[in-house]
C-alpha cells in the first residue's frame, strides 16, 4: 500500500506524497527540515487531521536529530502551529513536546522518545477504530462518507474509511458512496483513489447529490470523520459535512463520526474562539488550473463546517463507540 509519509532515518529527509497529484500521479517531495514540513502542511501536499499530527511529529524529529536547540525548536513549533487553524491533533501532539521542552535532562532524548511513541500508538489506533466500527454497519449497507479519512489521511487504514474498510473485510458493504468534496475535491480524487485501491465498490457523487439519495432510502448509514472534537461533542470536519448530517437526520439515516481520541480539543468546550480556516478564492475559482468562472469574482471557502452534536448517532473512538464524547476522554 502506498504510504503518504516515508521517513528515511539515514538521510533524515521525511519523503512526503504530492496529494495535490493525485489520483494520476504518485509523486514524493522532500522536506528537509520542520518548516518545510510546516509549508507542506499549509499548502496542502499532505492533509488530514491525523497525518498533519504526524508530519508535525516527525519534522520535531528531524530538528532534533539535526541538533536544534530550544529556540530553533521552539520557532519550528510555532510554524507548525501557523500552518492550518482548525485540526486539533496537531495542537495536542505540540502541547506534549512542549511540556518536554520544560523538563531537565536529556531533551534531545526525551523528544526522539515522544515523537517516536507517539507515531508507535498512532500506526495501532485504526484497525480499533475499524473494528469497533465495523459492528455499526448493516449487513448489505450502501455507506455514505465524506472528504477523505483512509491510508492518505492518517498512518493506518484511517478513521471513517477504516470502519468502511474492516465491514468490507467482514462482507457488509455493498457499495460506498463518496461525494466529490468541492472545492478541493479530496473525495473524487482521493478516496475514490483508495476505494480502487482496497478494491471498494463506490460511487461517486456531485455534494448536491447527497440529501436525495437518502430521500430516496438510498443510504443505510452515513460515516465520516473529524477535524477536533469540542466537549459538548460538536465536531468540525470537512466544509458540507453539516449538510450530510442535517439530511441524514430529516431522512433518518445514522450518522456516525470516526476519530481516534487525539481529534478530541479537551481543553474547549464549544467552537466559541476557534478559528475555521478560510482558504483562498483560487480553490473554489480554479480546478487543475482551469478557471470555471471569472477569475475575480468573490467567494466563500471555509474549509470545515460545525456538526451540532445533536445531530449525531455516536462517536467511534479506538476505545469504543460513545454517545457522549467526554465518556472517550474517560474511557482509558
Ligand atoms: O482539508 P483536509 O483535507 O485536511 O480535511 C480533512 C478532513 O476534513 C477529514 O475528514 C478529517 O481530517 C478526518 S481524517 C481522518
Amino acid at each position: 500500500m502506498i504510504r503518504p509519509l516515508i521517513y528515511d532515518e539515514e538521510s533524515n529527509i521525511l519523503r512526503i506524497l504530492d496529494q495535490r497529484l493525485l489520483p494520476f500521479e504518485e509523486v514524493y517531495v522532500d522536506a528537509r527540515d520542520g518548516f518545510q514540513v510546516a509549508d507542506a502542511i499549509r499548502e496542502m501536499v499532505l492533509r488530514g487531521a491525523p497525518l498533519i499530527a504526524v508530519a508535525g511529529a516527525y519534522a520535531i524529529l528531524m530538528e532534533a536529530r539535526k541538533g536544534a536547540d530550544i529556540g530553533r525548536l521552539r520557532e519550528v513549533i510555532s510554524a507548525l502551529r501557523h500552518s492550518r487553524p482548525t485540526a486539533v491533533n496537531l495542537f495536542n501532539f505540540l502541547k506534549t513536546i512542549e511540556n518536554v521542552l520544560h523538563e531537565t535532562g536529556n531533551i534531545k532524548q526525551r523528544i526522539e522518545e515522544t515523537v517516536l511513541q507517539f507515531i508507535r500508538a498512532e500506526k495501532d489506533l485504526y484497525d480499533r477504530i475499524g473494528e469497533y466500527g465495523s459492528g455499526i454497519i448493516p449487513p448489505d449497507a450502501t455507506v455514505m462518507t465524506f472528504c477523505n479519512t483512509g491510508f492518505l489521511a492518517t498512518i493506518g487504514i484511517g478513521t471513517a474509511i477504516g470502519v468502511i474498510y474492516r465491514a468490507f473485510q467482514k462482507g457488509k458493504v455493498k457499495e460506498v458512496i463518496v461525494p466529490e468534496t468541492r472545492p478541493y475535491l479530496q473525495g473524487a480524487r482521493l478516496t475514490v483513489y483508495e476505494m480502487r485501491k482496497l478494491g471498494i465498490p463506490h460511487r461517486l457523487i456531485t455534494d448536491n447529490t447527497a440529501p436525495f439519495l437518502m430521500e430516496l432510502g438510498k443510504v443505510d448509514v452515513v460515516v465520516v470523520g473529524a477535524d477536533r472534537v469540542v466537549l459538548n461533542g460538536d465536531v468540525a470536519n470537512k466544509i458540507g459535512t453539516l449538510s450530510l448530517a442535517l439530511a441524514a437526520k430529516e431522512f433518518g439515516v445514522p450518522f456516525y463520526v470516526a476519530l481516534p481520541t487525539s481529534t478530541i480539543d479537551s481543553r474547549s468546550r464549544t467552537f466559541e474562539g476557534i478559528r475555521i480556516e478560510e482558504r483562498g478564492s483560487e480553490e473554489v475559482i480554479f480546478i487543475r488550473g482551469n478557471p470555471i468562472t471569472y477569475p475575480d469574482t468573490p467567494t466563500y471557502h471555509y474549509a470545515f463546517d460545525i456538526t451540532p452534536a445533536k445531530l449525531i448517532s455516536g462517536y467511534i473512538t479506538e476505545r469504543g463507540i460513545f454517545r457522549d464524547i467526554s465518556d472517550a476522554l474517560k474511557a482509558l
